[in-house]
C-alpha cells in the first residue's frame, strides 16, 4: 500500500498547471459512444478514473489509443456490447454516464451500480426518473440497471420529453442530456444542474452535432439529432484542483500562481478566501494566490454551482483550523461528508460536528500524524493540513487521491513542499492506459 509522507512547514512558491477537469472528463469519455465517428479528446487528467473509462470502453469494443501525455483517440464504431460489469463499475461513480451514452445511442444498456467516494446515501431515481420520460424501461437485477428504448419500426427509439428534476443533481442532469440528444424530437429538462462540467459536455456534444441550447441555465433545451460525427476536444480545466492548489497556498501563506484555469469558475473560491483574509489576484488564466495576514473565521453553507462546491468543503475548513475563531461549516449536498474530521482531529484540529454542521474552533496550529484519507476530497485535505503542520504526516490510502489528482506530489514538489509517495502500488495502480498494443507511453499514473 502506498502512503504519502509530508514533511510540513515549506512555503509553496512559484506556479502550477491545472490539469483537465475529472468531474467533466467522466462524462465526456462516455459521451464519446454517441458519436458515429472517432474523437480525438485532448487535456485529460492522469488519473485514475480516466484509467476505469478507457478500461469500460475498451470492454465495450471502442478502440483506444493513447495519443499524447494528455490526449487520446477513441473509435467508438467498433463498440460490440451494451454492458459494464460489476469489476468494472464499482470503482468508480461515474460509470453510470455509461447508462445514458448506451441507451442514447443503441438503445439499451447494462450496467453495474456504481461505486464511488462514500459521502452518505447516493441514490440514482432521478437518472433513472430521467431516462423513463424520455421511455426507457428499467429493470434493476443482481445489480445490474437494465434500461431498453421503446421499438418503433423495429428499431430502438427513445423519444424527447420533459424532465423536472426533485433535486439539483449534476450526474442526472448529465444523464438525462447524453439520453436526449439523439432521441426523437426535443427534450426540456428544468431545475437542471448549472455546474462548468454540465456546460462542458454540452458544448462537446455539440462540437459532434448536437443540438443543446441552455447548458449552464435552469433549463436545458436539446433538440435530437439522428447522426452525431466524430470531433477534436480539450476538456476545461479543474475547478476544485485549481481551488486545492488555492487553499495549500494560503495555507503555507506561500506565493503561487495557480495557472491554466477559467476564473469565473473559481469565484465561489475566491470569494470564500477572500472573506478569510487571503490575497487573490485574478488574471484572465491565472490566479496569484498570497497569504500575509491572520486567517479569519467565517461561515460557510455548500450548494450547487455557482455556491461554494461541496467539492472544496473539507480543504477549506482544514485552512479554517488556522483561523482567528470559531467558524461553521453546513454541508448541504451530501449527508456524510465530514469523515476526514476525525482524522484532522489526530493532527490537533478542534472540530465538533452535528449532523450537516461542523463548527471549528481556529487552534492556529496543526502537529504531524498517521491519517488516512476515507475519500478523495479528504485526502486532499489532509494533505493540506501535512503541508501546514510541524512534523510528518503520514497520509494513507492514497488511491482515493489519485482517482482525481493529476500528479499531485509532483505539482507540491516543484512548487517546494517534503512529499513523498512510498511503498508499494496497490494493483490497480499498475493499470496499462496506453494504446490497443499494450504501449503504455507513460499512463500507468505512477509519477
Ligand atoms: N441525488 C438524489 N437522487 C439522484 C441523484 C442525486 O437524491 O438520482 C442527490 C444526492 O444524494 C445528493 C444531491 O442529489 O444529495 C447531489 O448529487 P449529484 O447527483 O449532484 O452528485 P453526483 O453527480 O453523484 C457529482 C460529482 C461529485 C460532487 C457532486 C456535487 C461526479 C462524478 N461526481 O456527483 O464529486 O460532489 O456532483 O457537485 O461528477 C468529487 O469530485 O469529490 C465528488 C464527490
Amino acid at each position: 500500500m502506498e502512503k504519502y509522507v509530508i514533511k510540513g512547514g515549506h512555503r509553496l512558491v512559484g506556479t502550477v498547471d491545472i490539469s483537465g477537469a475529472k468531474n467533466a472528463v467522466v462524462a465526456i469519455l462516455p459521451a464519446v459512444v454517441l458519436s458515429d465517428g472517432p474523437c480525438v479528446i485532448e487535456n485529460v487528467p492522469n488519473i485514475s478514473d480516466v484509467r476505469v473509462c478507457i478500461k469500460i470502453l475498451r470492454h465495450l469494443g471502442a478502440k483506444v489509443e493513447k495519443l499524447t501525455k494528455t490526449s487520446y483517440y477513441i473509435d467508438p464504431t467498433t463498440i460490440n456490447s451494451y454492458s459494464v460489469p460489476y469489476e468494472l463499475a464499482k470503482k468508480m461513480r461515474a460509470s453510470y454516464y455509461f447508462l445514458g451514452a448506451l441507451l442514447g445511442k443503441y438503445g439499451s444498456a447494462r450496467v453495474s451500480m456504481p461505486g464511488g467516494c462514500s459521502l452518505g446515501d447516493r441514490p440514482i431515481d432521478q437518472h433513472i426518473m430521467a431516462f423513463v420520460a424520455l421511455g426507457a424501461r428499467n429493470t434493476l437485477s443482481q445489480g445490474m440497471i437494465d434500461l431498453v428504448a421503446p421499438e418503433n419500426d423495429g428499431k430502438p427509439e427513445l423519444r424527447g420529453g420533459k424532465i423536472f428534476f426533485n433535486v439539483i443533481t449534476v450526474g442526472a442532469t448529465m444523464n438525462a442530456i447524453l439520453a436526449a440528444v439523439r432521441a426523437k424530437g426535443t427534450t426540456i429538462i428544468e431545475s437542471a444542474a448549472k455546474e462548468p462540467h454540465i456546460v462542458d459536455l454540452a458544448n462537446f456534444l455539440n462540437s459532434m452535432g448536437a443540438d443543446i441550447m441552455g447548458a449552464g441555465t435552469d433549463t436545458i433545451k436539446i433538440k435530437g439529432v439522428s447522426e452525431l460525427h466524430g470531433t477534436t476536444y480539450a476538456v476545461i480545466p479543474d475547478q476544485i484542483e485549481a481551488g486545492t492548489f488555492m487553499v495549500a497556498a494560503a495555507i503555507t501563506r506561500g506565493d503561487v500562481t495557480v495557472n491554466n484555469i477559467i476564473p469565473k469558475h473559481l469565484e465561489s473560491i475566491t470569494n470564500e478566501l477572500v472573506k478569510i483574509g487571503v490575497n487573490v489576484e485574478t488574471f484572465d488564466t491565472s490566479v496569484r494566490i498570497t497569504a500575509d495576514k491572520p486567517f479569519r473565521r467565517t461561515t460557510i453553507v455548500t450548494a450547487p454551482h455557482p455556491g461554494f462546491p461541496t467539492d472544496m468543503q473539507p480543504q477549506i475548513s482544514t485552512l479554517l483550523t488556522l483561523a482567528e475563531g470559531t467558524s461553521r461549516i453546513t454541508e448541504a449536498i451530501w449527508d456524510n461528508r465530514f469523515e476526514y474530521v476525525k482524522e484532522l482531529r489526530r493532527m490537533g484540529a478542534a472540530i465538533t460536528v452535528d449532523g450537516k454542521v461542523a463548527l471549528i474552533e481556529g487552534k492556529g496550529r496543526l502537529t504531524g500524524a498517521q491519517v488516512d484519507a476515507c475519500d478523495l476530497r479528504a485526502g486532499a485535505a489532509l494533505i493540506i493540513a501535512g503541508l501546514a503542520a510541524s512534523g510528518i504526516t503520514e497520509i494513507g490510502t492514497i488511491s482515493h487521491i489519485e482517482r482525481g489528482y493529476d500528479g499531485m506530489e509532483r505539482k507540491l514538489c516543484a512548487l517546494g513542499a517534503d512529499i513523498m509517495k512510498v511503498g508499494t502500488p496497490e494493483e490497480d495502480d499498475d493499470d496499462d492506459c496506453g494504446d490497443d498494443n499494450g504501449n503504455n507511453n507513460g499512463g500507468n499514473g505512477i509519477a
